[in-house]
């Protein structure tokens, strides 16, 4: 019979995370359940108020995942069949699915080995006279530099719709991100850095109109019940889901900056190895959604950490225009995104999140050494960037 391995450190705990603010969270859940407003009501209502003021713009619109926020974002731009959308090769999936979902076609840029955000000179290469839009990704918790993509949007007419699914609380120069004004898409799954108890999501924007078009998309088109104005869809956040998340909103400061004390104990502790870790940039700007790693023995460091009861993961294994739902694709070609194609092999997620403690981070800091000199790795066989 195949042993099963005890884990010593998950990848994510959200037990952790619960039984801190147990009840709280039963508080506001059995509120919602004796108010009866499941669906819409004061908890959506508060939320985005709440969610709006935090990231510091004039509307924040409740939706049923980020992916739901992504693809009502790109309807209300008025995004459609004959368009294209450029986006990042490194990312989630639903980041192109919502693209296709809508009836445009995703465009495929390369990543910087750095950031692993979308490279400008690489979107220079795919954008045409059909590119309407382009997607920024603040992929891994790292805000996007975003003044060169505005240059380049500025440049070649393009709107822009900003991927933050990880990207909660950070931004630049003091500006949260999902503050800029444009159309920015949350997700609230369970294990970002602000999680729901299910699926929800939500999107930014200074644009009465575009707000007031979200608002109406996601809930069958409708300004008035049964008159319908657009041809919407059910993508409604959920009350419930709301009121666990006015509970979780206050705290995500504090659980934002804790991963960043993660990361740098990681960054410390591997300092000498053979691994690359990730650059820390000023602490508003991340929130270490992931701690991501590279190295290029990555498969046989994962067996190893995994064997030593350490989960991790691969964010994400396969670049987005090698997929096999996206094999019809002209530049679906291996080798055509050569940055985001060798990433896919190097990259690896240490567990992070803010319940994680010192002798769990020193552990895995250890069993990667270990394997490190198992396999005669020192800091000289590092990867280059
Ligand atoms: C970068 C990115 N975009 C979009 C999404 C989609 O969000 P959801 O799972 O809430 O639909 C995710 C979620 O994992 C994501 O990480």
């Amino acid at each position: 019979m195949k042993q099963q391995l005890e884990v010593k450190v998950p990848f994510v705990d959200l037990k952790a995370q619960y039984h801190s603010l147990q009840a709280e969270i039963r508080d506001a859940v059995l509120d919602v359940l004796e108010t009866t407003q499941f669906v819409g009501g004061i908890w959506v209502e508060r939320f985005e108020k709440e969610f709006a003021a935090y990231v510091g713009v004039a509307h924040a619109v409740g939706v049923s995942s980020g992916t739901s926020a992504l693809e009502l974002a790109l309807k209300a731009a008025g995004l459609g069949a004959g368009d294209d959308v450029i986006v990042p090769a490194n990312s989630f999936f639903a980041t192109a699915e919502a693209v296709s979902n809508v009836g445009a076609r995703p465009i495929f840029a390369d990543v910087d080995p750095l950031t692993s955000h979308l490279n400008v000179s690489s979107a220079e290469l795919v954008v045409t006279a059909r590119t309407r839009a382009i997607i920024p990704v603040h992929l891994y918790g790292w805000s996007v530099d975003m003044k060169p993509i505005e240059e380049f949007a500025k440049k070649h007419e393009l709107f822009i719709i900003e991927d933050a699914a990880q990207a909660h609380g950070i931004g630049r120069a003091a500006n949260k991100v999902g503050s800029s004004g444009r159309l920015t898409c949350f997700s609230f799954y369970p294990g970002k850095n602000l999680g729901a108890a299910g699926d929800a999501g939500a999107v930014t924007t200074a644009d009465y109109a575009l707000a007031e078009k979200i608002r109406r998309l996601r809930d069958h088109g409708s300004p008035a019940k049964y008159r319908h104005t657009l041809i919407g869809t059910n993508a409604r956040l959920d009350s419930m889901q709301a009121a666990v998340l006015s509970v979780k909103l206050p705290y995500l400061d504090s659980w934002n900056a804790k991963r960043y004390r993660h990361a740098e104990m990681y960054t410390d502790g591997l300092r000498g190895s053979a691994v690359l870790t990730p650059i820390l940039p000023p602490s508003g700007e991340h929130n270490f959604h992931l701690f991501v790693v590279r190295i290029a023995q990555r498969d046989r460091l994962r067996e190893h950490l995994i064997r030593n009861g350490i989960e991790c993961g691969v964010h994400y294994p396969v670049p987005l225009h090698l997929t096999e739902a996206y094999q019809a694709l002209a530049a679906s070609q291996p080798g055509s995104l050569p940055v985001a194609e060798r990433l896919a092999s190097e990259i690896l997620s240490l567990p992070m999140f803010p319940e994680l403690t010192a002798a769990q981070i020193e552990y895995t800091i250890g069993t990667i050494y270990d394997f490190c000199r198992s396999h005669g790795l020192s800091l000289k066989s590092a990867i280059s960037v």
